[in-house]
């Protein structure tokens, strides 16, 4: 395997080291071939070279199996254009439009929920990645006067909204699930989410095994604290998605516990945790690794590597039931010691 690795800005170099150090412990204990390569693409790169990624850097990505990401974003380049060029530029350039992220609760202790646990919070999350508000279609007119227009448009394509919704059925009936559950705001946006349900129905039709269901993103957004267990599979839009996996992120014990993956599948897919850079975090040794570590393990089970996959995600479990975790979820351990304890967890 060969593996792209772009730790980037803030904590993502943190918790990238941690991932990079259980990756090496899989090889090592599985016998699996992982060849590391690493990109210098961040802000440190872009503010000394001018350059957010080289001219044939999405081909370069291409070339890879897969692609790992720590976390990109740095107060000195206010306007992210580094962070748009290579991570929402990835995204829109190897067509990555599967963004997949589960929601699994790992230790009921971790539930900020009262009186919930692991059997509540156990869903997967399809958003969709290459479309929404998210392309930055649209401009400024009069900008900066009273006067001022603001377009942001957004964008669904049948072909689009069609391929996550069937990534999300086929998805359902892979893992042996029953419900699929699609959010989107069509009682306001009648014209776009109008092709939401339109292509909802229509998918649907053909899975007669699993029981589709629809809910607007604000109930959804509700539900999802109030009664989170209802939920096995959803799939919503880029903008709406982005939102519900940062409580989706919550229900797991924390931003620093939610792994990632953007996916076209059959091609170059690049894995993620869920959080940003942090910059007050940096380099303190404090960052949670874990979100960073169990992207890992998303890589590999995209890879088709699951038994190692579960590997890591039950070292990542015994690593929490034993308190061996980062103060932000209630231990006492640096960034470091939770990547070491995890990486001697490791076996087959
Ligand atoms: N995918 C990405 O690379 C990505 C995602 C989100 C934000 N960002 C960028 O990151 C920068 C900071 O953004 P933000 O502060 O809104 O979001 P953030 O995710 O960096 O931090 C939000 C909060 O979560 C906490 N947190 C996040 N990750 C943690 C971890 N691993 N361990 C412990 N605590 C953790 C932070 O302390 C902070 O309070 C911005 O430049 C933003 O654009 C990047």
């Amino acid at each position: 395997m060969n593996i792209a690795v772009i730790a980037g800005d803030g904590i993502g170099k943190d918790v990238t080291a941690e991932a990079v150090k259980i990756l090496s412990r899989v090889s090592k204990v599985f016998g699996l071939d992982i060849t590391l390569e690493r990109l210098p693409w961040s802000a440190d790169h872009y503010l000394q070279t001018g350059e957010t990624l080289p001219a044939n850097g999405y081909d370069l990505l291409r070339s890879f199996d897969a692609v790992f990401v720590g976390a990109l974003g740095d107060p000195r380049v206010p306007d992210n254009r580094h962070a748009r060029d290579i991570l929402l530029g990835a995204r829109f350039e190897l067509d990555l439009y599967v963004n997949y992220r589960p929601v699994r609760l790992l230790d009921d202790r971790l539930c900020p929920l009262k009186d919930r646990g692991r059997a509540d919070v156990n869903f997967t999350v399809f958003r969709e990645n290459t479309e929404g508000v998210y392309v930055s279609i649209g401009g400024r007119f009069k900008a900066g006067t009273e006067d001022e227009v603001a377009i942001q448009e957004e964008i669904n394509t049948y072909k689009g909204v069609h391929r996550i919704i069937r990534h999300a059925f086929a998805f359902a009936v892979d893992r042996g699930h029953t419900k699929v559950c699609m959010a989107d705001k069509s009682n306001a946006m009648q014209q776009g989410h109008a092709l939401w349900q339109r292509v909802f129905k229509e998918v649907a039709a053909d899975y007669p095994g699993i029981t589709a269901t629809h809910q607007y993103i604000d109930a959804l957004a509700m539900f999802l604290v109030r009664d989170p267990a209802q939920y096995q599979v959803i799939v919503t839009n880029n903008l709406f998605g982005d939102i519900i996996t940062d409580i989706g992120g919550a229900l797991q014990g924390g931003l620093g516990m939610a792994a990632s993956g953007n996916i076209h599948p059959g091609r170059t897919s690049l894995f993620e945790p869920v959080h940003g850079s942090a910059p007050p975090l940096a380099g303190k040794n404090v960052a949670n690794p874990m979100g960073a570590i169990l992207s890992s393990a998303l890589m590999l089970e995209t890879l088709g590597h699951t038994s190692e996959a579960a590997a890591v995600e039950g070292a990542v479990e015994a690593a929490i039931a034993t308190g061996q975790t980062t103060t932000d979820i209630g231990g006492g351990l640096g960034t470091r010691e939770v990547g070491d304890w995890i990486a001697a967890a490791l076996t087959r």
